[in-house]
């Protein structure tokens, strides 16, 4: 089947089966492999894109359901001149990440995430975050860059 979006601001038309995953048309068809499959089972979030604006697993639907949806990936957030988005460089100033493998689908979420709740707290950025897991970090210095980032989000010239 053919399904016709929009992918990091670019019309993509992708013909794939019917059974083809958002995630595997992202990464497998467009080759945008810095969104990771972790569990393939929604529990993990390194899968996690935006969807018309909000975060979402895609490993958990189907790429037929996008029809004329506008998706971002990890790749669409940075400026065309290469500056990191805020919530990217607040992982790097907060050293968020070991493996890097949760990371895109953490920055991904917490961009949503502060878009929803500006200024977060610690402890709403613990609870919010509570979709996306990490096995190398133990979250504090992930949770300190998404309270960093939100903050950078929300300031005037953001
Ligand atoms: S790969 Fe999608 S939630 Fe884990
Ligand atoms: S940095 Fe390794 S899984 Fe999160």
């Amino acid at each position: 089947m053919q399904v016709k979006l929009k992918v990091n601001g670019q019309a993509v038309t992708l013909d794939a089966p019917p059974n083809t995953l958002l995630v595997q048309a992202i990464r497998e068809h467009l080759r945008l492999t810095g969104t990771h499959v972790g569990c393939d089972t929604a529990q993990c979030g390194a899968c996690t894109v935006h969807v018309n604006g909000r975060a979402l697993k895609s490993c958990n639907v189907l790429l037929a359901q996008m029809q004329g949806a506008e998706i971002t990936t990890i790749e669409g957030i940075a400026q065309a001149d290469g500056t990191l988005h805020p919530m990217q460089a607040a992982f790097k100033e907060c050293h968020g990440l070991q493996c890097g493998f949760c990371t895109p689908g953490m920055v991904m979420s917490a961009i949503d995430l502060c878009n929803n709740h500006p200024n977060a707290s610690e402890t709403e950025v613990r609870e919010l975050l509570d979709g996306n897991l990490c096995r190398c970090t133990g979250y504090q210095n992930i949770v300190k860059a998404v309270v960093m980032g939100g903050k950078a989000m929300s300031a005037p010239n953001t």
